[in-house]
């Protein structure tokens, strides 16, 4: 069956010092607790080697926030997945919408990306989500759907079962404003739909849904109370470790 995941994306924040010191606190926090999650945290490339020194992996999972469409090459400032993988790291978010947003991400790239996480032995978390235009004209649905099977839909039933997704509505990231939790149920009901129909509800109800956007302790039971709600992608709720450990302790 699907496992519940609070996964922490930290994005372009603190500097390296500071980002040990927080994965040290959110691990002493985890070890010897009882958590009814797997927890990880997603932080920036510079990050990864010292992190992964100070953290035990067995109870605070690594990733990083993008890797590379291409393995290796003349592709100044780029981070391979080969490379992410050589850390230690376990986990790669890929689709953010930042990334889709600001640097042109598109289905084309990211089916590149999901095919080089998996051969290298990363978990892809991969983003899905409307903007808010799309959530007001009602086309929410369809626009998921076709991010889903644009980018995901070439992959075998075997390594999409590899996946973990991330439902964000862009219109509830970092503004405050979460979606509610209905809103979040019936879309990620859809996405186990759209799966099913093309991988089989075995597929389908295997496949970890995360919800992100503005999910903090104070609104995450409820969320995550939802039964095709399998935890989130906690973004500046993450950057502190009782904020985040209250996320945790949510399930
Ligand atoms: P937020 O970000 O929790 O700060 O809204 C979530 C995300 O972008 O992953």
């Amino acid at each position: 069956m699907r496992k519940n995941i609070v996964a922490g994306n930290w994005k372009m924040n603190t500097t390296v010092p500071e980002g040990v010191a927080l994965a040290k606190e959110v691990n002493e926090a985890l070890k010897g607790a009882t958590t009814k999650c797997d927890v990880v945290i997603c932080v920036p490339f510079t990050h990864l080697v010292p992190v992964a020194d100070v953290i035990d992996q067995t109870v605070l999972g690594l990733g990083a926030e993008n890797c590379a469409d291409h393995k290796s090459g003349a592709y100044t400032g780029e981070v391979s997945a080969p490379m992410v993988a050589s850390t230690g790291a376990k986990y790669v978010i890929l689709g953010h919408s930042e990334r889709r947003q600001y640097y042109g991400e598109t289905a084309e790239t990211l089916r590149e990306k999901v095919a080089l996480a998996l051969e290298n032995g990363l978990t892809p978390i991969f983003c899905i989500g409307e903007v808010l235009e799309e959530r007001e004209n009602g086309t929410y649905n369809d626009v998921v759907k076709a991010q889903i099977v644009d980018a995901l839909f070439n992959l075998s039933a075997e390594d999409f079962g590899k996946l973990i997704l991330a439902y964000e509505p862009v219109w509830a990231i970092g503004t405050g404003k979460t979606a509610t939790a209905d809103q979040a149920e019936d879309m990620h009901a859809h996405i186990r739909a759209v799966i099913a129909e093309k991988y089989g509800k075995e597929v389908a109800d295997n496949t970890s849904i995360l919800y992100g956007g503005s999910c903090k302790p104070s609104n995450a039971a409820e969320i995550f109370s939802k039964p095709d709600v399998d935890g989130g992608l906690i973004g500046g709720a993450a950057l502190k470790c009782a904020d985040f450990m209250g996320i945790v302790n949510a399930f």
